[in-house]
C-alpha cells in the first residue's frame, strides 16, 4: 500500500519533471499574437493584437516601439512601452510612447512563463498625424445675459476654435480661440430676445490639422430675463448694459 503511493508520487513527480522539458521543446509552438493595429482617436493611441491563447495559462504580452530615430540609425533598438511591458489584456495604450508626428513601428511577444513567442510587427509604421478627431462636446450656459461655453477637456494638445454669431440676416461670425478645455469660458454677452448661435472645433498643432465642426447649438434670453443677482452684480461691475433704456432690476 505505502508502495504503491510511492510508486505514483514518484511517476507524479517524473511527469511533473517532464513537462518543462516537452514544453521548452515546444518553444516555438507558442504562437505569436497576430492582427496587430493602432486605433488612434483624438490623440489616444491603443494598439491592438488578436489574443494568444493557451487553455488554463494566463498570458502576458511585451510591446516595444522604434520611432524614427531609432529605426533610421539604431535599427538594432526597441524601447519598451511604457505602460505594456508587460502586460495582459490584448491591447496597450501606447498614448504616452508617441511623442513625435514621425512614423513609429510597434511589436509585441506573448510570454508564458518562461516561454516566448516571437515577435509581431505592425505591418504600416503609425504616424499620429493619422489620428481620427472628433468634434468636440460643449456645454452651454446662460448666466443672466452671459453666454458661457465649456468645452470638452481633451488634453493640453488641444486648442479649440469656437464660432459664434448672432441669428439674423447679415449677422457677422466671430470666432475666439480658446487654448484648453474642462473650464467655463465667458463667449459674450448676449442681446435679449435674439438667438445667439456657437459651434466649435478642435485644432491640434503637433499635427497640424482640425476636427470637424461640432452641430450648431443656439440660445436665447428673453426680453423679460431676469438677473440672477450674481449676473446683476457682474453687470454693474463692467460698467456697462446691453439693456438700453430698457429696466432691469
Ligand atoms: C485576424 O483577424 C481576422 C479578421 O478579423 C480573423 O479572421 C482572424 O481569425 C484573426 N487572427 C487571429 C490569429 O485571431
Ligand atoms: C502624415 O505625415 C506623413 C509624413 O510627413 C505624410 O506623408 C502623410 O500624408 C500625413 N498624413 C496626414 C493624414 O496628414
Amino acid at each position: 500500500m505505502v508502495l504503491e503511493e510511492i510508486e505514483t508520487s514518484l511517476i507524479m513527480w517524473f511527469s511533473y519533471a517532464l513537462i518543462p522539458c516537452l514544453l521548452v521543446d515546444g518553444v516555438a509552438a507558442l504562437p505569436a499574437p497576430q492582427n496587430l493595429s493602432v486605433q488612434s482617436t483624438n490623440m489616444k493611441h491603443v494598439l491592438t493584437w488578436s489574443p494568444v491563447v493557451v487553455p488554463e495559462e494566463i498570458i502576458h504580452y511585451s510591446v516595444e516601439y522604434q520611432g524614427e530615430y531609432e529605426s533610421l540609425y539604431m535599427s538594432h533598438i526597441w524601447i519598451p512601452s511604457s505602460w505594456c511591458s508587460p502586460t495582459q489584456g490584448p491591447e496597450c495604450d501606447i498614448t504616452d510612447d508617441i511623442t513625435a508626428t514621425v512614423p513609429y513601428s510597434l511589436r509585441v511577444r506573448a510570454t508564458l512563463d518562461s516561454l516566448t513567442s516571437a515577435w509581431s510587427t505592425l505591418k504600416h509604421p503609425f504616424n499620429r498625424n493619422s489620428t481620427v478627431l472628433t468634434p468636440p462636446g460643449m456645454e452651454i450656459t446662460k448666466d443672466g445675459f452671459h453666454l458661457i461655453i465649456k468645452l470638452e477637456d481633451l488634453g493640453p494638445q488641444f486648442e479649440f476654435f469656437v464660432a459664434y454669431w448672432k441669428r439674423e440676416p447679415g449677422a457677422k461670425e466671430h470666432v475666439k480661440m480658446v487654448r484648453r478645455g474642462g473650464i467655463p469660458v465667458h463667449l459674450e454677452t448676449m442681446e435679449p430676445g435674439a438667438a445667439h448661435c456657437v459651434k466649435v472645433r478642435t485644432f491640434v498643432k503637433a499635427i497640424r490639422r482640425h476636427s470637424a465642426f461640432s452641430q450648431t447649438e443656439c440660445v436665447k434670453v428673453q426680453e423679460n430675463n431676469q438677473f440672477t443677482p450674481e449676473a446683476n452684480q457682474l453687470q454693474k461691475g463692467r460698467g456697462r448694459s446691453l439693456c438700453g433704456g430698457r429696466a432691469v432690476f
